[in-house]
């Protein structure tokens, strides 16, 4: 039988967070990722343009043989996670669900700080998930929509990200949160610079674990002792995407394949 992979998708390389830890806990499964770096960032733009754009995406890994999808983007999540449940036959798993069972495990003040993009932050899916569990649970939220772009121009140990992070998190600290969110595939390129600035005391929850972790309960154990494949695709700027991510991930990001999405693919 031939092999199927686990799809990821992210408006850009934020989304090889995700990837990484997945990589990590599932050396046999080949993955597909795409990294929709034509049209990032998705934080500012409408839902329904957001929901198109994932819908796109999704549909491009299922063409692709991909056997479950992993929306590695709180933006898309937040808004398509359901649509895309709807309309495609197979699973599929958000960020935001695992992210907040991680973040209300952890606090013990039962005070939650979450970041994300003006998307993610505006439609309250990381509230609404946190307080299904827990609703005594108080929560902050804060967008930081300039931090996509610090990631995407590979600025996470620039001095320019420390004073943008640094503004972007005050009211939070006031708030005597003890868990942060990074509610963005993108932020845990910064958490050492996320981390230095809100100290020890402050845990940052990354969904990335919490995915990989989710998916373990979905995927059987495959049957082959091979090591799985990679396959990356962009819709645009290759060369920015393999540097930016050969840095993050540390290896070799090939083979790289540029696409087109067909408009075809966009839902009423
Ligand atoms: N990485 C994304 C997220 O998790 C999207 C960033 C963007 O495109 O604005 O929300």
């Amino acid at each position: 039988m031939k092999k199927q992979p686990i799809g990821i998708f992210d408006s850009g390389i934020g989304g090889l967070t995700v990837f990484k830890e997945i990589r990590k806990q599932f050396p046999q499964e080949d993955i597909i990722y795409f990294g929709d770096t034509a049209r990032v960032p998705y934080g500012p733009k409408s839902p329904q343009t957001v929901l198109n754009y994932s819908v796109q995406n999704a549909r491009f890994l299922l063409q692709n043989g991909a056997k479950i999808i992993v929306v590695a983007c709180n933006t898309s999540a937040s808004v398509a996670l359901q649509k895309l449940r709807e309309i495609l036959p197979i699973p599929i798993i958000g960020v935001i669900q695992p992210g907040a069972a991680h973040a209300t495990s952890v606090t013990q003040n039962g005070k939650i700080g979450i970041i994300g993009t003006e998307g993610t932050i505006r439609s309250d899916a990381y509230s609404h998930a946190i307080k299904n569990i827990d609703p005594k649970i108080q929560v902050f939220s804060k967008a930081c929509p300039l931090l996509v772009s610090l990631v995407e121009e590979g600025w996470e140990e620039h001095q320019i990200s420390e004073l943008i992070i640094r503004e972007y998190l005050q009211d939070l600290q006031q708030q005597d949160i003890d868990t942060l969110v990074l509610g963005c595939t993108h932020y845990p390129i910064l958490k050492k610079a996320i981390g230095k600035i809100v100290g020890k005391n402050i845990k940052l929850v990354d969904s990335a674990e919490a995915v990989a972790a989710n998916l373990k309960e979905m995927l059987p154990n495959p049957e082959t002792e091979t090591d799985g494949s990679n396959k990356f695709y962009v819709s645009d700027n290759e060369d920015k995407f393999r540097q930016i991510a050969t840095r993050i991930l540390n290896r070799e990001i090939e083979p790289l394949h540029r696409v087109t999405l067909g408009e075809s693919w966009f839902v009423e």
